[in-house]
Formats: C-alpha cells, structure tokens, sequence
C-alpha cells in the first residue's frame, strides 16, 4: 500500500510517500523558519498562508521527483491535530480533496502519534511494547505503548513543554527562533559545574514534569552576572543539563515501574545531542536499549504521518468521509485501528 503523508501543524510544510512493503520512498519538507524568525516565534496566521502557497508545489515536486503516478497511491493520510487549527485546515482540505478527487481514502492522523511511531522507521525499529518519551515544542509526555493505538499516558508536563522551555530560555538569552538548536549550541561552549540548574519535581514520586520553575531561574541567575557571552554560555550548559537529566530521572523511573527494557524518544527535543548520549549511556549501565528517529525525522516532518497513517489503513481502520481537524486532542483517546 501507497501513502501519501501531508503534515501541515505548524511551521514546516511535510509530505512524503511511504510504502507498505518497499518502505519510505521520498519525503521533502518546507520549513517558515525564515517567516516567523523576524516576529522570535510562529504567527498561526502566516502559518497558514504559506502552507497554501507551498503544500500543493511541495506535493507535485514530490511526485516527479520519486516518478509516481498518482494512480499508484492508495490512500492519503494528514495530520489533523494537535495544531494551529488554520494551519490544519489547510493539510486537511488538500488531502480530503484530493482524495476525493482520485478516488481514494484519507486518513486523519495525531501529529504525537506521527512522532511516537517515527523510530519504526529506521533500520532496526523496536518491537512492542515500550516506554515513549515525548518531547516537542506543545508536549513533553511519557507513555507506554502496547501496540499501535494502545497508549497509556505515565506523565506529562504540568506547565510548558521541555521544547518551549527551550525556546523561552533561548529568548531570555538573547538567542532567535526556534531557540532549541541555537540553545544547544550555545551550551556547547559553556562552563560545566558553574551554575547548577534545579532537576524540577524528582524529589518526589511519580512521572510529571515541570520546566517553567527553570525560566524564573535562568532569568535571576542571568540578573546575579554581568551577562557576558561567557555568563550566557554557562547558563545555556546548566539549563540544558538541568532539562535533560530531569528527562532521564524519570525516563529510568518509567523504565522500573513497568519492568520494560525498551525506550523511544521522539519529538523536536529527541534532536538534542546531549540528551541522545545520556540517554544512550544510561541504556548501556540498566540494560535498556534507547531508539531514536533519525535527525530530520525528529522534528515535523511528512514520514512520520505518513508511515503513521499507513499502520492505521493496514489495520482497517475506515477513513472518515469529512474534513476532520482536531486542534487539541489527547493522545490517550486513540484507540488501536
Ligand atoms: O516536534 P517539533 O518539531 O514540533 C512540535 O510538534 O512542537 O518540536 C519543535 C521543538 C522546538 O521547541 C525546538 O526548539 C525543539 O523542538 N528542538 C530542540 C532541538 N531541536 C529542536 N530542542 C533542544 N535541542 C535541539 N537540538
Ligand atoms: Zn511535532
């Protein structure tokens, strides 16, 4: 089976054909960065806009480039939420008119869903069940996941996202959108041990997080310093370090409690290089074995939908007739296909 996956949430325009038995044939992305770049984060309204001028484009370069027909394509899948509700829309109508217009089924898919299966397409992908480790810009979540559909939340963020700290903590620092990556960079050349960053809620039992405490604290260490580049950099190591040990406590907590040796991180955060080899090494002293997506597949993309919506076809599940859009939808209320 042919998918073709359209993914239009936020800022990246993602489209890609996936094939049940030859795997992933061809995936390009668009990303606004430069749009939203002038305003330090994304505008939902040139969001939408420019996934109009650029989706369908995007979608015919797609095509020739991999030399397909669109009689070859069975069913298309999109992302219909989480997300900005206009920049939804815009993926939703293009993929439930094209589907129409062809003949074929079209398959409304959970952007986290996208991101959970994305390790599945790499090389050695893990087996059920495992322990997910969420984090992107609007969820950092922790979830046990049995099967395609079966997913039980462990715990989730009580106030921003581990990626939205990011790019609030970039900003504070002087630092442009998205600030993730430009964060890291900067933690890169900091001063290890200078500051010391709180590790928020592991004192106690339990899997939430909580990472806006973190941002009061860079902002009064930053007021405590003269603010020099140095100064700046060995914030950026402390909250980077801060953030990624307080994924991995309670990763290994999750791990304990549920008795599985395998764990998924997924997400823009999965990017992280520091969060990849601690995660990394832990697995190597438990006994866990740790999966990521590759690089680009980390953060928005059209893979991900369209491998994602390719489960739900193969396993049956009838695609609905409108065009559905869900800007706020727990991942938990997925049901196997
Ligand atoms: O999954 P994603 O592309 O979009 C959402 O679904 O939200 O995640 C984007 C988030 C942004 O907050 C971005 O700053 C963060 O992922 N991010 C990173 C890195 N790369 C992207 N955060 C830390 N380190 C990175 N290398
Ligand atoms: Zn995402």
């Amino acid at each position: 089976m042919k998918v073709l996956g359209i993914e239009t949430s936020c800022d990246e325009t993602g489209v890609a054909l996936y094939d049940s038995e030859q795997g992933l044939l061809a995936h390009t992305l668009y990303s606004q960065v430069a749009i939203h770049a002038e305003y330090g984060g994304v505008v939902p309204e040139l969001a939408s806009r420019d996934h109009i001028r650029k989706l369908v484009p995007l979608l015919r370069s797609l095509l020739s480039d991999s030399q397909t027909r669109r009689e070859e394509i069975d069913a298309i899948a999109y992302t219909a939420g989480p997300g900005l509700i206009g920049a939804l829309m815009v993926g939703a109508s293009v993929a439930r008119s094209l589907a129409w217009a062809w003949g074929i089924r079209a398959m409304p898919v959970h952007h986290m869903e996208g991101h959970l299966l994305a390790p599945l397409l790499e090389p050695d992908p893990p087996p059920f069940p495992f322990i997910a480790l969420l984090v992107s810009g609007g969820h950092t979540l922790l979830v046990r996941v049995d099967g395609i559909g079966a997913y039980q939340t462990l715990g989730e963020s009580v106030d921003d996202a581990a990626g939205e700290a990011f790019d609030k903590t970039a900003k504070m620092l002087g630092l442009g959108y998205p600030g993730g990556p430009a964060l890291a960079r900067l933690a890169e050349g900091g001063t290890p041990g200078r500051f010391v960053f709180p590790r928020p809620m592991t004192d106690r039992p339990g899997l939430d997080f909580s990472f806006s405490g973190l941002k009061t604290h860079t902002l009064t260490t930053l007021a405590q310093s003269p603010g020099t580049a140095h100064d700046k950099a060995d914030v950026a190591h402390a909250f980077q370090e801060a953030v990624v040990d307080t994924l991995l406590i309670k990763c290994r907590r999750a791990l304990k409690q549920t008795g599985l040796k395998r764990l998924v991180a997924a997400g823009g955060v999965s990017a992280n290089r520091l969060m990849r080899e601690k995660l990394e090494r832990a697995g190597a002293q438990d006994g866990f074995t740790v999966h990521f997506p590759r690089m680009e597949f980390c953060t928005d993309n059209g893979a991900m939908i369209a491998f994602a919506g390719c489960q739900r076809l193969l396993g049956e599940q009838s695609a609905q007739a409108d065009v559905f859009v869900r800007p706020r939808w727990p991942l938990d209320e997925l049901s196997p296909p």
